[in-house]
């Protein structure tokens, strides 16, 4: 019998959200909060427990609809299993040090996990779109590939510049005196899946008239009848634009520079997107008054969850949150079970 124990860390995206839809750009990083499965491998099932959890996860390697699946959390067990077809169960639990919830991609995150121990071959890209399909499934929400990307993917030191369209990833190192803080807005995300379905469906009805938004122009984008489509396309538009002004600002070692970006993205997803949340709104506006801090932003799909803000590394410590660092992305350990 052999023993597996897989590890897959959660993300916060430094900027570049609601982007990796519409086939765009994103910077985040997989950060120094895991998840971890560890259990046996063998049977016709996959039975997780979670200390977090009252009920575990219980599903059959033939499982039909993941989203029908009981209790909830598990549903995300069951898109691994239909989208990763392993040849055998196993048998085990799951613990994180992630928050549930908070908008650090801890579903993308148990669901890596659970691909790596049922044995998913990699590489990180195709095992990364295995766990988005099996998120879509579970979830009902058609989300891009970020998250489960960037935890698979992760690159310790460094950011990750993701082209959603090529799928190229490129390491932007987090240069020397500068912190990443993660802060809760003290609401916990709602996953507005049809919100973020319908942000999703107005992005692809601009792209109907001006083409893919990867290579629109802001003036393309006059073409655009319905107001509405059009500003969720130029937060898109912008947005781009701003992910490539952080990773020269970063490669530069220029931390305010990164900072101004940060913040003109979040007023971008507050008033063309509008993702965010008044408690959002004035956290950001909190934090950006703070001494050291350079920049901050609402991180994720928005609807509550957290900021993230960019911070002088000495005045980290006075920033009431997470500091998070980047970490490598997720790995798979396979021993025989010990004999009794
Ligand atoms: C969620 C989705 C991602 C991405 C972000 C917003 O985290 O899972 O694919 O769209 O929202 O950037």
């Amino acid at each position: 019998m052999r023993r597996v124990t897989a590890v897959a860390p959660g993300r916060v995206n430094l900027i570049g959200d609601h982007t990796d839809h519409a086939g765009g750009l994103v910077l985040p990083m997989a950060v120094d909060r895991w998840t971890t499965v560890e259990g046996v491998a063998g049977g016709a099932e996959v039975r997780l427990r979670s200390a977090d959890e009252p009920e575990p996860a219980v599903v059959p390697l033939g499982v039909g609809d993941p989203s029908a699946v009981e209790p909830a959390w598990a549903r995300y067990v069951a898109g691994v299993v239909a989208e990763v077809g392993p040849a055998g169960g196993l048998d085990g639990t799951v613990t994180t040090t992630l928050p549930v919830g908070a908008g650090l991609s801890s579903s993308a995150a148990l669901e890596v996990a659970v691909a790596l121990a049922l044995g998913d071959p990699g590489p990180p890209l195709d095992l990364a779109r295995r766990c988005q399909r099996a998120e879509q499934r579970a979830s009902g929400v058609p989300c891009g590939i970020m998250d489960q990307l960037a935890s698979a993917a992760g690159v310790g030191g460094c950011a990750l510049r993701i082209d959603c369209t090529t799928l190229d990833v490129r390491p932007v190192p987090l240069p020397d005196g500068l912190a990443v803080v993660v802060v809760h807005s003290g609401e916990s995300r709602r996953l507005a899946g049809s919100a973020y379905g319908e942000r999703r469906a107005e992005c692809e009805a601009a792209a109907a008239v001006v083409g893919p938004l990867r290579d629109a122009t802001l003036a393309d984008l006059a073409a655009v009848a319905d107001p509405v489509a059009r500003r969720r396309a130029r937060h898109v538009v912008t947005e781009d634009e701003r992910v490539d002004e952080v990773v020269a600002a970063l490669l530069a070692g220029d931390g305010r520079a990164a900072g101004a970006a940060m913040v003109a993205s979040h007023a971008s997803l507050r008033d063309d997107f509008e993702v965010s949340t008044p408690a959002l709104d004035a956290l950001v506006e909190r934090l950006v008054a703070t001494p050291g801090v350079l920049g901050a932003r609402l991180t994720g799909a928005g609807f509550g969850g957290c900021a993230v803000a960019l911070v002088e590394e000495e005045a980290a410590a006075g920033v009431a949150g997470w500091r998070v660092r980047p970490v490598a992305g997720a790995s798979v350990t396979v021993g025989d079970v010990s004999p009794p």
